[in-house]
């Protein structure tokens, strides 16, 4: 048995998972999946299922790391030893480390537009350009700043630095002191820029246009959409709440907690819509679509360009996404570093450097593949895509389902409801309904959007 660390606060811990669950799932796969489903019809649906399927879930995974005090694979093992259950333990290693492949390429990214708005580079010769010219000038910047060879890769390897920085203070030093600080950070942050954007002129049509439902949107699709959206949002299927939650403390109010990082999650994602929506509209943008990383890296640029101060707004948005893209890495780092500490009985010096140092070169790949290696395909994807659809689509539904039947049928029930009511010192009403979403919905949930990547 390992003698773990702690999160030595409250405030402390629910900073750390709301900095792993707040990351750019809240702040371009949101507005996104908004605009293409019915503005606040799309948000009402995935309010329900964070809700409905997300806190459950995150309740299964919190109760395994808690009693356990284990690494995710560990968890599996101490509670059933002698069956095979850990395999759902090392799919959510691999599948968190496939993820940090690719997130950390985008961290860097976040780090490269963040430096190239302080240093002033992203808009050097903007003043000379006519409108309809930025458009052009930001997709060449975005070009030059993701797709050449060398310069990503130098900023991805900054990130893994900052990175391995953070992870080798450890849970407390490193981790939650690091998450005291930003979480407030990317707040204010937000706050401000929701502030700027309803400013605009003509913001008022832009919040109109997020706010009004229009359900003739919602098809079987969105609902697929908004449950993806809210398993990828809330870091579930990555062993990442398995890992934080073996450092809680015992009499940690689990269904509090999980209600907390949920409810703040939601928040940065209708706080990021408050921000585009109205400077879309605002600019007469909105029949673009927020696509991703067009979204972030070229009109959002385009926007700044067009307000007063471009690179005051643009270094502070900057920073906001690097922050929420720097508190997710490092928590998903952190479930292949504490399965390496707990399984190889290794130090955590010796665990962050085998986890980040290789990462220099896997990372690389994806981050070529946008260059260079963009003819490599599998299965006709770039790597980059590659590894986001395979393991976002296919092993984080798969461990997500594992992990709710292990609960909800091969432990007994009195497992959750210890875990969930302190064993009796708290409430124990809603737990009950949180043992029948994990027995029989969120299976059922998860095998429908399944099969529906599958197709
Ligand atoms: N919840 C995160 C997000 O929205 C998901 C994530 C966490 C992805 C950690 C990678 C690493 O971006």
């Amino acid at each position: 048995m390992s003698t773990k660390t702690e999160f030595a606060s409250k405030i402390g811990l629910i900073a750390a998972t709301v900095g792993s669950a707040v990351g750019l799932g809240n702040v371009w796969r949101f507005p996104a999946e908004a605009q293409a489903n019915g503005g606040s019809a799309f948000l009402l649906l995935y309010i329900l299922c964070v809700l409905i399927l997300g806190v459950p879930v995150m309740l299964a995974e919190f109760s395994l790391g808690r009693s356990t005090r284990s690494d995710s694979i560990g968890a599996f093992r101490k509670l059933t030893p002698d069956k095979p259950w850990w395999i759902v333990g090392a799919t959510a290693v691999v599948a968190s480390y496939l993820i940090l492949c690719f997130y950390m390429v985008v961290a860097g990214w976040t780090l490269e537009y963040l430096w190239g708005s302080i240093s002033g580079e992203l808009y050097a010769g903007i003043e000379n350009l006519g409108e309809s010219e930025m458009r052009g000038f930001f997709n060449g910047k975005m070009e030059y700043y993701v797709q050449s060879e060398y310069r990503p890769v130098m900023f991805l390897s900054i990130a893994i630095a900052i990175n391995i920085g953070i992870l080798l203070g450890g849970v407390q030093k490193g981790i939650e002191r690091l998450s005291n600080i930003l979480m407030p950070v990317l707040f204010v942050i937000l706050a401000v820029m929701v502030v700027v954007s309803l400013a605009l002129p003509g913001a008022g049509a832009g919040v109109t246009y997020f706010l009004k439902p229009d359900f003739t949107k919602i098809t079987p699709i969105s609902v697929v959409n908004a449950l993806g959206q809210a398993f990828f949002s809330l870091s579930l299927g990555m062993g990442i709440l398995i890992t934080y939650s073996s450092y809680y403390p015992k009499n940690t109010n689990l269904m509090k907690t999980s209600i907390i990082v949920s409810l703040l999650s939601l928040l940065v994602a209708v706080m990021m819509g408050l921000v585009i929506f109205p400077a879309f509209k605002s600019f007469g943008l909105d029949s673009e679509p927020m696509q991703g990383a067009t979204l972030v890296f070229v009109t959002l640029p385009e926007i700044f360009a067009r307000l007063p101060l471009p690179q005051l707004w643009s270094t502070l948005f900057f920073l906001l996404l690097a922050v929420a893209a720097i508190t997710s890495t490092i928590s998903i780092a952190e479930v292949s570093i504490a399965t390496l500490q707990d399984r190889l009985h290794i130090g955590r010096k010796k665990a962050v450097l085998t986890i980040l140092l290789p990462l220099a070169v896997l990372s690389a790949l994806p981050s070529l593949s946008f260059s260079s290696l963009s003819d490599i395909k599998i299965f006709g994807l770039t790597i980059f895509d590659f590894l986001d659809s395979f393991s976002t689509n296919i092993l984080l539904p798969l461990v997500s389902l594992g992990v709710c039947v292990y609960i909800g049928w091969i432990l007994p029930g009195k497992f959750l409801r210890d875990e969930l009511t302190n064993h009796g010192h708290l409430h124990a009403w809603p737990n009950t309904i949180a043992q029948q979403i994990i027995r029989y919905v969120a299976p059922l949930l998860i095998i429908l959007v399944f099969i529906y990547n599958l197709l």
